[in-house]
């Protein structure tokens, strides 16, 4: 199998880099989260292991409810990689809100919305949900993103996700989400109300976690002006 060495670099993110690579054949993401020289050289490794090991099993959970996500090839513990499904055409949901118009922002904050309540009434929650972990493709004409009914979006970067999700976990994740929009997209008011009512719509039983999500939300605000 191809080994980073020999693939072309195509991301260089803070806890990972992303290549161009191959698996039989079929082009893939070739995703490598490489050593972090401030960490004990112990620790890193099993966090690295950890982080694998739960974006690994996110990825196949996702695929067994019917929500799209890469498809996992391969992925080595030791090697600190994992081969993946690539969406050439994919682009990010941060670049689709940033160029989009107020259609397209709701159909993507509906849809964001769903998945998330799919995820969560299965107890998976994902851990670090920010606009750039998740991408928006086009699976008949590529590159052409103006209709939405053509469109899916794909959740993906699950390396902190959590598989046994109390209310907390999924309130906690929820609050992480509406902090990244706030810091992300100056349309976040127009993205976070209508993303929670498409979540609760299609999560029956979310009570819990939305009250979870309003009690963080409330100590956030509480931290925040006692500065
Ligand atoms: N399977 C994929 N297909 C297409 N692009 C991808 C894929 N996986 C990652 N990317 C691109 O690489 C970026 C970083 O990947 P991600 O898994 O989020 O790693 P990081 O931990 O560095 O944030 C994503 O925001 C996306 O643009
Ligand atoms: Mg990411």
């Amino acid at each position: 199998m191809a080994e980073p060495d020999d693939c072309v670099l195509l991301k260089q993110g803070a806890e990972a880099r992303i290549y161009l690579s191959a698996y039989k054949d079929t082009p893939c993401i070739l995703k490598e989260r490489f050593p972090k020289k401030f960490r004990h050289p112990e620790l890193d490794k099993q966090l690295t292991r950890s982080r694998i090991r739960a974006e690994v099993k996110a990825l196949k959970t996702c695929a067994t409810l019917g929500l799209k996500t890469p498809q996992v090839f391969a992925s080595d513990l030791d090697k600190r990689t994992i081969h993946m499904e690539f969406f050439p055409f994919a682009i990010t949901a941060k670049d689709y809100i940033i160029n989009g118009n107020d259609e397209q922002i709701t159909w993507i904050s509906q849809e964001i919305g769903k998945y998330l309540a799919k995820m969560h009434s299965n107890k998976l929650v994902h851990g670090d949900l920010t606009t750039s972990n998740v991408l928006v493709y086009n699976e008949a004409s590529e590159d052409d993103f103006s209709n939405t009914e053509e469109l899916k979006i794909i959740f993906i970067d699950f390396g902190l996700s959590q598989h046994e999700a109390s209310a907390e976990d999924k309130g906690v994740d929820l609050y992480v989400l509406e902090r990244a929009l706030l810091s992300t997209h100056s349309v976040a008011d127009q993205i976070f109300p209508t993303i929670l009512e498409a979540y609760k719509n299609e999560y029956k039983n979310c009570a819990d976690a939305v009250r979870k999500f309003e009690e963080v939300r409330a100590r956030g605000r509480k931290r925040t002006m006692v500065g």
